[in-house]
């Protein structure tokens, strides 16, 4: 059974707070319970320099992002776990769909768009002050995606967009160089709360109203107590739709529980109860975590042996094959597989020569195909049942699906797979003539 590829990154440009570890870090890691999923979690370090040009910053929070996901449990003995700088075949994917990208479809990005039209209201230059990362981010995002064909993306609403636009690349290179990258899904999930912060917006690094997921216990404690509320006293009964304590609290507590807690705003809780009650509830679950992070950090260099390894192993398996296929896919090919005639053309056999596949029938009552070249027979196939098969065969040999000799043809007598290769070649090069 082949299993779902699901991929999750992170942009390394700040301290994982609740938001990011009930959002997008605790589904997550429930993901990797699951045996018919096969999960890559990675640091976002290249995208962090579109928005972060402190490179102390980068360093630091790459550090904590990666001890976040291990002190939260990532296996990374069955799970990829990797930071995006470190596969060199990413950035030169992305150039690779950077050329097939459109640029009116850039232009229409969220985040570049929002830049421009700033810009027109402050009645500078469209483009002032912005550089092409924040054009190209989408690129980067979707060579993250599609290098490793994910079937799934999980991601907030805000980066929907980006993974359409991943398909729309993916789509476009499959149309110019064959069928080579898997169109991903953004997944939502509903049931996944989206955290209000100490101001009552959502929980985001841009507001500045963050709680940091691993604040030491005092802190933790003090930041809660700054969450803003209404100025209801002690017995008033208090709303828990619209109040931030009450949706951080049901972010980390059981269904019994909340309904206690709503229980508890009805009867007139007071806010410093609350709080109090708020804090120990997210304090419950995150001061086992908040300890192994500590222990990590005290540890980079085994968190860096630990990134290092997941993404050699990864290459291994995957990107650099991968890459060797899209780099002959496009082009970018061994010069001496060239064949070339004594001129400075490439060969153009004599009509005679040029290859051509045959279809018929044998007195077995199958169907056959050969690609004979000349005199010589060059491949010939296994007997099939229906004109149809054998036809999608052809098709498919001739789209570049030849697969292995032995499966269902064999090579001709005294013929080898070069020769077969060859004749392929020229064969698909005298119908490119034909129609030109
Ligand atoms: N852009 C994402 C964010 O800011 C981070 C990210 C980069 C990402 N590459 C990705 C997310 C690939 C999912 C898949 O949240």
């Amino acid at each position: 059974m082949s299993k779902t590829r699901v991929l999750t990154g992170i942009t390394t440009s700040g301290t994982p707070h609740l938001g990011n570890y009930v959002g997008a870090i605790r589904p997550a890691l429930a993901s990797a319970q699951r045996p018919d999923v096969e999960n890559f979690y990675f640091l976002a370090d290249l995208h962090a320099l579109v928005k972060c040009g402190d490179p102390a910053r980068v360093q630091r929070s790459t550090l904590e992002i990666a001890a976040t996901w291990l002190a939260c449990g990532l296996d990374v003995g069955k799970n990829w776990f990797y930071r995006q700088s470190d596969i060199p075949e990413i950035p030169e994917l992305t150039w690779f769909l950077t050329c097939v990208a459109g640029k009116g479809l850039l232009n229409r990005a969220h985040a570049y768009k929002a830049a421009v039209d700033k810009n027109r209201a402050d009645g500078v230059d469209d483009d002032a002050g912005i550089h092409a990362g924040l054009f190209m981010y989408p690129v980067l995002m979707a060579a993250d995606i599609l290098i490793f064909n994910a079937h799934k993306v999980p991601v907030g609403r805000d980066q929907v967009q980006h993974i359409e636009m991943a398909r729309d690349f993916g789509q476009r290179f499959n149309h110019l160089y064959g069928e080579h990258f898997t169109l991903p899904e953004a997944v939502i999930d509903e049931n996944v709360a989206t955290l209000p912060g100490l101001d009552g917006r959502k929980m985001s690094k841009s507001y500045d109203n963050t709680i940091p997921l691993f604040a030491p216990r005092a802190e933790l404690k003090k930041l809660i107590a700054g969450i803003l509320t209404d100025s209801r006293a002690p017995g008033e009964p208090k709303d828990s739709d619209g109040s931030a304590v009450f949706q951080l609290y049901q972010a980390f507590a059981s269904r019994e529980e909340t309904a206690a807690f709503a229980q508890a705003f009805a009867d007139g809780i007071g806010w410093g109860e609350a709080k109090q009650t708020l804090f120990e509830r997210i304090d419950a679950e995150v001061a086992p975590l908040r300890e192994n992070y500590n222990s990590l950090m005290a540890k980079p260099a085994e968190i860096e042996a630990i990134l290092r390894d997941g993404a050699v192993r990864l290459r291994q398996a995957h990107a650099t094959p991968t890459l060797a296929r899209l780099r002959e896919a496009v082009g970018l090919r061994d010069l001496s597989s060239v064949a070339v005639a004594a001129g400075d053309r490439i060969a153009k056999p004599a009509a005679s020569q040029v290859p051509t596949f045959k279809q018929y029938r044998e007195a077995d009552g199958k169907f056959y195909f050969k690609l004979v070249q000349g005199e010589r027979v060059m491949l010939q196939s296994i007997g099939f049942d229906s004109p149809r098969d054998a036809g999608a065969r052809v098709a498919a040999i001739k789209h570049g699906e030849v697969g292995d000799a032995g499966s269902d043809f064999r090579l001709g007598d005294g013929v080898t797979a070069d020769e077969v290769n060859a004749a392929l070649e020229a064969f698909v090069a005298a119908q490119l003539d034909d129609k030109s």
